[in-house]
Parts: structure tokens; C-alpha cells; sequence
């Protein structure tokens, strides 16, 4: 989705701006472009394509200013274009937008009724000419920043410059937007790992909220007009975490960090000694009063629920509701007071898991998100929040945030059971001796990168796969096939495997692979006959389990072997292999792995 950063200090702004533009790249994006302030006018330079387009135009430009806003679009309305690229400029206000402005078409034909000419097809384009015509009528800008704002509908975080006056303006409206707080000078962004390597202290703006730069100053008004104070907090995320560190791609890197990610998961909440898991500053309602659990997410995080569903059902046996996000609010749920909400998000910013909780919270429940972005809308807006430690995730296909949101799943899980006397501290005990394994497991598999890279070389032409899996194992099918279609492009199906006679079953044949998550679990008789159905049809198995002697072994075109531990552990161990199989496949046939095609790292419109 669209980046926005922002400078206003005494530093020469266009370097650290494209630099933190590049910062910002993993979000997904079409075309970029830059607006600078010198001592004279502004200067905008807009380029289709990426981040290394503009920098080589800069470089000839000599573009000079210490306050400037830049921005990388991922197209909505319109197609993209350098026309349609940001900054969009009216008279002499300029303005970068993430968002979607809804009322954007009747409040173009006003303004064109006003005299204002349009050049792009974007909605952006209405905002600097609703500030303008503000400015006509004798308004300072902040005077009339807040009227355009109240007058559009929809959600925007939205960077300003204004040439006369120089100032800059951030505000938001459900879309995110941060304020680096530096020495005598401050940065606006998008999110954090765009600034990290300027400063680790923020200000998270509010909805409505209203920061203005001028003359190295900085105060924050609502939207009514109206002083307001929001905390500067330091986040311990270093400018390291959001490098490459030598991998070829963040999403290597990011698979290969899950042993150190789940650890600092457990970090002083899994307490071995004493059986207990404590969730520091979250106070949760009284389980034995909930009728009802939630678990809404999109994406990864949604398979992600999938699994917790899974584990809290079969060990509380509270009935748990999972949902995408996106169809949750649109199909009138039936939620009551006593229902406990879990909005999952690695971002804390999907716009569709935000809209969910707030459309719960609305309908009386309490709420909960695990989130990994500190000071994320999600981890703001739920009345409790558990936080993954996950560490910067900059690929584009989700990795360390699945395993870190299953393992606090597991953690939320003993911990309730706990409460409900469901687990005594001997149960807990054991179970957190299971977890606390689990990152020198999934080492263990990572230590199998190299064949199975060696597999995705023999793979890499096919152009289909299926994915099955069974019970637990069927959210880890259906997150190995997202992996797989989201960066390389190849087309990736899972079913729940009991499913394939029902209808895919009519797709096999020996130019179809057929990965079956099949470890030693409950459902393994099941799995091997559905794998021999495959292999009836000249299917070809690629298998992964825990069982070595695994009868189907002997008959699958490859085998991955995963250490064993608790059932419902194992989707942490078995998708490990399956992130890095995409992975090869991906990297093998050229593409690119951080930042796949039409995706976006945060998807912050609905
Ligand atoms: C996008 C990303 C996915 C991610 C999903 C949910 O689609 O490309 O990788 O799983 O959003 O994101 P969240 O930040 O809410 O977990």
C-alpha cells in the first residue's frame, strides 16, 4: 500500500527522504515521487516504477530543501502513471495520501464547478484543491487543512507542504501514520522501519489528530482545532533489524530468524518453574464467563486463527468463531457482551481487521489483538493487547509473524486453561518444556534448507500444486500454498484433504505435485488413504511429517522430515519447510521474493 515519509529539520531533506522511501518499498508499490521545499518554490519530481527511477532522476535534479514529503503509491484509483504518481500539487499546497477518499467524485464536480482544474484520475487530487479553495477565502493552512478534512469521507493519512508558508501538516484518519521525534528536526512516516535508522522515539498519531511543522516546532491540534497531547514513545527495534543482514532477502532472512522470534515470544511469559504463563499489563475477562471466542485476521494471521481455533477448542472447549476480517463485519455477527474478540495482525494495521474489532467492541465484546507493531492502530484500539516480538517483518509473505502468532495462541491458550483449572502447573509445566523446544526445532529444519532447495529445482516448472492437509494440519496446506502462488506466481490450492473426493480430486494427474502435511497425528490413517488416492492418479506426493517410516514414504516423490512434538505444535515445525520450498521456487525462477507483484505488506484500505 502507499508509503508516506516526511522531514522537516536542517539536514539537505531529498537523500534522507529517499532513503527512507526505499525503507518502505516492502509495502508494495507502482510509481514514487518527491516534493521539496528550498528557499524558493517547491520542486516535485514523480517517476512510474521504483524508488531507483527517481533516485537516478534526482541525482541530475540538484533537488535542495530541508523540508520535503515523499511517497510511493500503490494504485487505486487510476492507473499507474507518473500523472497519477504523488505529490499532487494545487496552487502552492502540495500533498501525498494513503487511503481512499470515497467522496472523492462529488467533491471533484464542485470543485471543477469552482474553477479548479484536475489533472490526474486519482482521488488524492481533490485534497490539495480542497485546501486551496480553503485558502482562497483567507485561511492559514492549518485552518484550512481542518476544514478540507472534515469535509472528506473515507480514510487518509496525509502528508501537506505549503510553499508560502512553509509548513508541513501530517494528519490521519484510519490509515497509520508515525512522527519520528529526532534532535532539532522530525520525520513523518508511514511506519516505523521507515525512520528507525533516524531515531527509535515516536509519536503514534490518533485519528483526527493534526501534527504541524513549522520552524523546527511541533505541535498536534485535533481536527476541531484543539490542543492535543500524544506520548513520545521509544520502541527497542534497532535499524539492523530492518536490514537484509547479509541474506539475499528479507524473507530468507525472516524465516531463518523464527528460532530467535518464537523464543522472544516466550520471553517472561512462558514461567516453567512455576507452571504459569503470564501476559504482562493483559487483563482478561473471566474466562468461565465467556459464551464465545473470536479470531478474525486476514491473510496469513487468518491462518493463523485457524490453528487457534484448533488449539483452544481442544483444550477449552470454548467454542471459537474464526472469520476473515473483510467478511466478519458485513454479515451482521451475532456477538454478545460475554464473547471475547482476537483481532490478529502482524501490522496492527489492516484496514479490514481494524473495521472487525471496532464493528465487535461496538456489539458489547471485550477485545483482544495480537499484534506485532508496537503503537499499531489494532494494539491502541483492543482493550488488551499481546505482543508477538517478532521483530520487523519487511517481506511481503508473512513468516515469523504466523509462527510467533501460533505460539502466543499456544501461550493464550494454558494460560486460560490455567484459569479455569483446566491445566494444574504440572500440565502448564510440560507444556511450556514442549514450546520452549520448538526453536531449537525449527533450527533443526532449517539446517534442511539446502535440499530442500535442492527439491524446489526439481519442482520449480510445474504450474499448478494442491496442498492437503487434515484437522491441524489443514491451515499449514492452505498457508504453504499462499506462500507459494504469493511469490512465485505459481497457481497453489490447498484443501482440507477429506475434501479432495468432493471435487479436486479431479485435477490430478503426474503434471500436479501434491504437498500432504501428514505427521503422526490423529488423522494419519485418514491422510495416507487420501494419498493414495493421489498416487491412483498418478499424483505426485511431496510429504511432509514427523514420521520418518511414514508408510507413504517409500511411494512420494519427496519426503521432508520435521522433528515431532505436542499436536498442536507441529504446524509451527511443518510450515517451516513449506515457507522455504516457495521460497526457493521463487528465488530460482527470478522472482521478486520481497516484493511480489500487486501485493502489499499492509493492506490499509479495505
Ligand atoms: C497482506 C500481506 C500478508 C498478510 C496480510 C494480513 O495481505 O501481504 O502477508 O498476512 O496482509 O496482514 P496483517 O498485518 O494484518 O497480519
Amino acid at each position: 500500500m502507499c508509503g508516506i515519509v516526511g522531514y522537516e529539520g536542517t539536514r539537505e531533506a531529498c537523500d534522507i527522504l529517499i532513503d527512507a522511501l526505499s525503507r518502505l518499498e516492502y509495502r508494495g508499490y507502482d510509481s514514487a515521487g518527491i516534493a521539496l521545499l528550498g528557499q524558493g518554490e517547491i520542486r516535485i519530481e514523480r517517476r512510474k516504477g521504483k524508488v531507483e527511477e527517481l533516485r537516478k532522476v534526482l541525482k541530475g535534479a540538484a533537488l535542495k530543501g530541508s523540508i520535503g514529503l515523499a511517497h510511493t503509491r500503490w494504485a487505486t484509483h487510476g492507473v499507474p502513471s507518473e500523472r497519477n504518481a504523488h505529490p499532487h500539487r494545487a496552487g502552492d499546497v502540495v500533498v501525498v495520501h494513503n487511503g481512499i477518499i470515497e467522496n472523492y467524485l462529488e467533491l471533484k464536480e464542485h470543485l471543477k464547478g469552482a474553477g479548479h482544474v484536475f489533472i490526474s484520475d486519482t482521488d488524492t487530487e481533490v485534497i490539495p484543491h480542497l485546501i486551496t479553495d480553503h485558502a482562497r477565502k483567507g485561511r492559514d493552512l492549518v485552518d484550512s487543512v481542518r476544514l478540507a478534512l472534515k469535509e472528506l469521507k473515507g480514510s487518509w493519512a496525509v502528508g501537506i507542504l505549503k510553499e508560502s508558508e512553509r509548513t508541513l501538516v501530517a494528519a490521519k484518519n484510519q490509515s497509520p501514520l508515525i512522527v519520528g521525534v529526532g534532535d532539532g528536526e522530525y520525520f513523518i512516516a508511514s511506519d516505523i522501519p521507515a525512520i528507525i535508522n533516524m531515531t527509535n522515539r515516536f509519536i503514534f498519531l490518533e485519528d483526527n489528530d493534526m501534527a504541524i511543522f513549522k520552524g523546527r516546532d511541533m505541535r498536534i491540534i485535533n481536527v476541531d482545532g484543539e490542543d492535543v497531547v500524544r506520548e513520545v514513545r521509544q520502541v527497542c527495534w534497532t535499524a539492523g533489524m530492518a536490514e537484509k543482514g547479509g541474506y539475499s532477502h528479507f524473507m530468507l532472512k525472516e524465516i531463518f530468524e523464527q528460532p530467535q522470534a518464537i523464543s522472544d515470544t516466550l520471553l517472561g511469559r512462558a514461567r516453567e518453574e512455576e507452571g504459569e504463563v503470564e501476559f504482562e499489563g493483559v487483563d482478561l475477562p473471566d474466562p468461565a464467563g465467556i459464551r464465545k471466542i473470536w479470531m478474525v485476521a486476514c491473510g496469513t494471521s487468518h491462518h493463523a486463527c485457524m490453528i487457534g481455533k484448533n488449539l483452544i477448542e481442544t483444550s477449552l472447549r470454548i467454542p471459537v468463531e474464526t472469520d476473515m476480517a473483510s467478511e466478519f463485519r458485513y454479515r451482521d455477527p451475532i456477538v454478545s457482551p460475554r464473547d471475547l474478540f482476537i483481532a490478529v495482525s502482524q501490522s496492527g494495521e489492516t484496514a479490514d481487521t481494524i473495521a472487525a474489532m471496532r464493528e465487535a467492541r461496538s456489539r458489547g465484546a471485550s477485545t483482544l489483538s495480537i499484534c506485532n507493531v508496537l503503537g499499531s492502530t489494532l494494539a491502541r484500539e483492543a482493550e488488551n493487547v499481546v505482543f508477538t516480538h517478532a521483530g520487523p517483518e519487511i517481506g511481503v509473505a508473512s513468516t515469523k509473524a504466523f509462527t510467533t502468532q501460533i505460539s502466543v495462541m499456544f501461550l493464550l491458550t494454558l494460560c486460560i486453561g490455567k484459569r479455569l483449572g483446566i491445566f494444574g502447573p504440572q500440565d502448564v509445566r510440560e507444556r511450556l518444556r514442549e514450546i520452549r523446544a520448538i526453536p531449537r526445532k525449527v533450527r533443526s529444519v532449517l539446517d534442511e534448507a539446502p535440499s530442500i532447495q535442492a527439491a524446489a529445482a526439481r519442482y520449480m516448472f510445474f504450474r499448478s500444486f494442491l496442498f492437503l492437509g487434515r484437522g491441524i494440519n489443514f491451515p499449514t496446506a492452505l498457508e504453504g500454498a499462499l506462500k507459494l502462488k504469493e511469490i512465485s506466481y505459481i497457481h497453489a490450492e490447498a484443501h482440507a484433504a477429506g475434501e479432495m473426493k468432493h471435487g479436486p480430486i479431479a485435477l490430478i494427474d503426474d503434471d500436479m505435485p501434491v504437498v500432504c502435511i501428514s505427521p503422526a497425528d490423529r488423522t494419519y490413517k485418514k491422510a495416507c488413504g487420501n494419498m493414495e488416492e493421489v498416487m491412483a492418479r498418478k499424483g505426485n506426493i511431496i510429504l511432509i511429517s514427523d514420521d520418518e517410516t511414514h508408510e507413504m514414504a517409500p511411494r512420494a516423490g519427496e519426503m521432508i522430515t520435521v522433528p515431532r512434538t505436542a499436536y498442536e505444535l507441529q504446524p509451527i515445525l511443518s510450515i517451516v519447510p513449506l515457507q522455504l520450498l516457495a521460497y526457493y521456487i521463487a528465488d530460482l525462477l527470478g522472482m521478486d521474493v520481497d516484493q511480489p507483484r500487486n501485493l502489499a505488506k499492509s493492506v490499509t484500505v479495505e
